[in-house]
């Protein structure tokens, strides 16, 4: 398994990674109408805006995984404002159709979640991270995450945050074994990190 920087060619295959764990973890195929709605929502955005800090796991098979990061999520915000969600929110109305989740990802497309300043200010960059089954287990998790960790470090952010379904009690626990700090916030439970 290799973990190499990621190019416009994987994006396919994150989308599929993105869909295939959508589910707090698991398979979220056939839990909606357009699947393509959780690599746009959680994946490309990164690769088209932030692709030093995109990275794939590349096996035998192909592409099993990935982390994408931000440095400056409040940056980085305004930027998917300005060049990412517009042509999404002309493709996908907000009165969409499909399932609760169709739903729920076109109503993220037109009113994105914003982490609050009091976390940015100490937390300023954010990741998210997804493996397919066939490769979780075997250390190439940790592995992306070191890298993505050295990476926002080298480019001087002093601390990352990212937000887990409460549901998924594996990430979570990989997570807490990692050393991050855990925030149970409602909705999502939030983990910080500061950086070296
Ligand atoms: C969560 C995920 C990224 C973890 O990656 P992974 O490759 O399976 O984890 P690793 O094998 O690298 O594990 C790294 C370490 O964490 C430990 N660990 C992993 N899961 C754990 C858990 N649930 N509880 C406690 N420790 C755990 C491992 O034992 C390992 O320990 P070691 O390195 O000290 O020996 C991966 O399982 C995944 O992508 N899951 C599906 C998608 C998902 O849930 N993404 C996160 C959304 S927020």
């Amino acid at each position: 398994m290799r973990v190499r920087d990621a190019t416009e060619a994987d994006r396919d295959a994150i989308y599929d990674v993105c869909l295939r764990t959508g589910d707090a973890g698991h398979d979220a195929t056939g839990l909606l109408v357009h699947g393509e709605l959780y690599g746009l929502a959680y994946a490309g955005q990164y690769l088209t805006l932030s692709p030093g800090l995109a990275l794939v796991a590349d096996g035998d098979t192909g592409v099993v995984g990935y982390i994408v990061g931000a440095l400056d999520t409040a940056s980085f915000d305004e930027q998917c404002e300005a060049e990412w969600w517009p042509a999404l929110r002309a493709r996908y109305p907000a009165a969409g159709s499909g399932t609760d989740i169709d739903r729920r990802l076109v109503a993220e497309i037109h009113t994105p979640f914003h982490m609050p300043a009091s976390v940015l200010a100490r937390y300023p960059s954010h990741l998210h991270i997804n493996l397919l089954p066939a490769a979780q287990g075997a250390g190439v998790g940790r592995a992306l995450m070191t890298e993505l960790f050295t990476r926002l470090s080298a480019a001087g952010s002093p601390g990352v945050h990212l937000g887990v379904d409460p549901r998924n009690e594996r990430a979570i626990g990989f997570y807490e074994h990692l050393g991050l700090t855990r925030h149970d916030t409602g909705a999502a439970v939030l983990f910080t990190h500061r950086l070296p």
